[in-house]
């Protein structure tokens, strides 16, 4: 049976890990020069209904370097910006393609699709989850610091889709997270209850940013007005104002601390520019891990 990508809670720890390891194993290959090519004579569709580009360029570049097609899909450009069916879509995308990774608004539009289509789905971004780039994420902690075992893990700023996305996460692989957003700008209910109702580690939500920094390994913000939220801008400056992610905050955090943000960053706003420059900061490895783990994920899924 096809299985997707739409959410990280679809998947066990043990799954999870094991993508990691397949990942080490493509990334290591693809810096030797080795030839991976998984997806031989494929074809995986990239439908975006929101701007991109880490997501577009990663998907595009590992699909080829799989040894598949890739094939860039703007909605607005296709009948789905002419309001065709979702369901529709996907039946016939499924009729062409091996795979399809979807960005777009509402985490049930992908689920929809899934529901459909007879070939994997991935989830590239909806306003509830962002999995590929925790995935990525996690990976470049791994990757850094060993493992994420025992390491505590702050969030800092809005209860977006990476928030959220981070809250599975703590979950599913047992770490610990304390995330500071201001009053109604918390993540996900329904997240939340499920993470808690499972976790064996502490997952803490608060309003004051020193107690998530504090004694963090790995610290991590976002925008504070994601894709869709831009008319929020003004009003949300004035929310997030104490929710930089600067030097004095950093000091909270352990000497060796890591610094993460998805990108694209908004300097002066949720991160300082000495702090993204700065030592602490993983950002260009973490987006270059987008093209590893994404492989890994698709290469899972859609070898059949
Ligand atoms: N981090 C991320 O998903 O970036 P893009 O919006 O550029 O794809
Ligand atoms: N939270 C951001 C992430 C962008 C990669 C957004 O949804 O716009």
């Amino acid at each position: 049976m096809k299985r997707d990508f739409l959410a990280l809670s679809q998947y066990t720890k043990e799954e999870l890990d094991s993508l990691f390891v397949l990942t080490r194993e493509l990334k290591d290959k693809q810096k030797k020069g080795i030839e991976h090519r998984l997806l031989k004579g494929k074809s995986v569709a990239l439908i975006f209904e929101k701007s991109s580009t880490r997501t577009r360029v990663s998907f595009e570049v590992g699909v080829f370097q799989l040894g598949a097609h890739p094939l860039f899909i703007s909605t607005k450009d296709s009948q789905m910006g002419r309001g065709e069916p979702i369901k529709d879509t996907a039946r016939v995308m499924a009729r062409y393609c091996d795979g399809v990774m979807i960005r777009t608004y509402g985490q049930e539009i992908v689920e929809e699709f899934a529901k459909y289509s007879s070939v994997p789905v991935i989830n590239g971004l909806t306003d509830l989850f962002h999995p590929c780039q925790i995935m990525a994420d996690i990976f470049t902690v791994i990757e850094s610091l060993g493992s994420y075992e025992g390491l505590k893990f702050a969030w800092i700023g809005d209860g977006n889709n990476m928030a959220n996305t981070w809250v599975e996460a703590a979950a599913i692989f047992g770490f610990d997270l304390t995330l500071a957003c201001p009053k109604g700008y918390e993540p996900d209910r329904k997240v939340m209850e499920w993470a808690k109702a499972r976790a064996t580690s502490k997952i803490v939500l608060t309003d004051d940013p020193r107690e998530a920094a504090r004694d963090a390994d790995v610290i991590n913000t976002d925008v504070w007005a994601s894709m869709g939220q831009e008319s929020e801008q003004k009003e949300r400056e004035k929310a997030f104002a104490g929710y930089q992610l600067n030097e004095a905050l950093l000091d909270e955090a352990r000497g060796n601390c890591m610094v993460l943000h998805c990108l694209p960053a908004h300097r002066g706003e949720e991160i300082t520019d000495d702090v993204i420059e700065g030592p602490h900061s993983a950002v260009w490895d973490e987006a270059e891990n987008r093209l590893h783990v994404q492989k890994a994920i698709m290469a899972r899924l859609m070898r059949g």
